[in-house]
């Protein structure tokens, strides 16, 4: 179980006006009762057996490159244009839900008092809720998302994904769809993927990539081209491919209720920090 660094009186209370939430995954991973195809790769079960070891690791044997403490500066350079922006902008009785939150720093910083914030390159939205005060938060895990009802979470403005469930999901489009599921109309997801084809096409030959998705003919998709496919949704895609490895901003803002993502079955699975992924889309109806 990850450490819990809020006080009693954070996490305990129940939010009434700007609310935070927190959820971190320790479930075991696996193809569940949802999944109705093989996958193709053999003893892929082994692989998320593998994966679960990587989660439960502690202090010196977690993984260099599994990072659980990025703070609210870190979350401004890896996550998309604008998302400060809409953190300044949240009114009194909006909420955001950072998914796969490790220790929680990015949330811990928002609230920090603003002496006591990070130096450079703040949000904007920090001074706001300094001021609305620090007994707003709840960190939630042990669960994984899609087994939170509807109601024990409610719906929110903005939510956010930093190298959490979008990169570690062995069913991304169930993860995003419950994400989707989550998210207010005309509220927005942010999220980053690594080592993926870029919607530019701007990414060095000689890549090593670690999501891939491909058609139902095996042919390769780049994954905005899928997102671009998901239904009452307007997907933004900015592309690195100056950082070490080539990756994907991605924001996804619901425009209407009648969100359908199309669906991706995994048929290769490779346990790692983060772990290598195929997808294949499912043929349309
Ligand atoms: C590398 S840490 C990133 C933590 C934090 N976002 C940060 O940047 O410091 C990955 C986080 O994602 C969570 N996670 C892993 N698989 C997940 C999944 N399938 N769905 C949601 N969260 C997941 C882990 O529990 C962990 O909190």
């Amino acid at each position: 179980m990850s450490s819990v660094k809020f006080s009693a009186k954070a996490w305990n209370t129940t939010a009434t006006r700007l609310a935070v939430l927190i959820v971190i995954v320790v479930q075991p991973i696996g193809p569940g009762a949802g999944w109705t195809q093989e996958p193709v790769q053999p003893r892929i079960n082994e692989e998320f057996a593998k994966q679960e070891k990587i989660y439960r690791r502690r202090g010196a044997d977690v993984p260099g490159s599994y990072v659980t403490n990025r703070g609210l500066s870190d979350y401004a350079e890896v996550l998309p244009t604008g998302f400060c922006d809409a953190l300044g902008s949240l009114g009194s009785s909006d909420r955001w839900l950072d998914i796969g939150a490790g220790e929680g720093q990015a949330i811990l910083d928002y609230y920090a008092p603003q002496d006591d914030a990070v130096p450079a390159e703040k949000c904007g939205g920090q001074q706001q809720a300094a001021r609305l005060g620090d007994d707003r938060i709840q960190y939630l895990s042990g669960k994984r998302l899609r087994h939170y009802s509807r109601e024990e979470l409610g719906k929110f403005r903005i939510i956010t994904d930093v190298y959490g469930g979008f990169t570690y999901s062995e069913n991304l489009s169930r993860f995003l769809e419950t994400v989707l599921s989550l998210l207010e109309i005309g509220g927005a997801f942010y999220t980053v993927l690594p080592s993926v084809h870029l919607e530019d096409g701007t990414d060095k030959l000689g890549t090593w990539y670690l999501t891939e998705l491909v058609d139902a003919a095996s042919r390769p998709v780049k994954v905005c081209s899928w997102l671009k496919q998901t239904t009452c949704t307007k997907v933004t895609c900015e592309s690195k491919s100056d950082w070490d490895a080539p990756t994907q901003l991605i924001k996804i803002r619901k425009v209407c209720s009648d969100v359908s993502v199309p669906t991706l079955k995994i048929v290769e699975y490779m346990a790692g920090a983060p772990p290598g992924r195929r997808f294949q889309l499912e043929p349309q109806r």
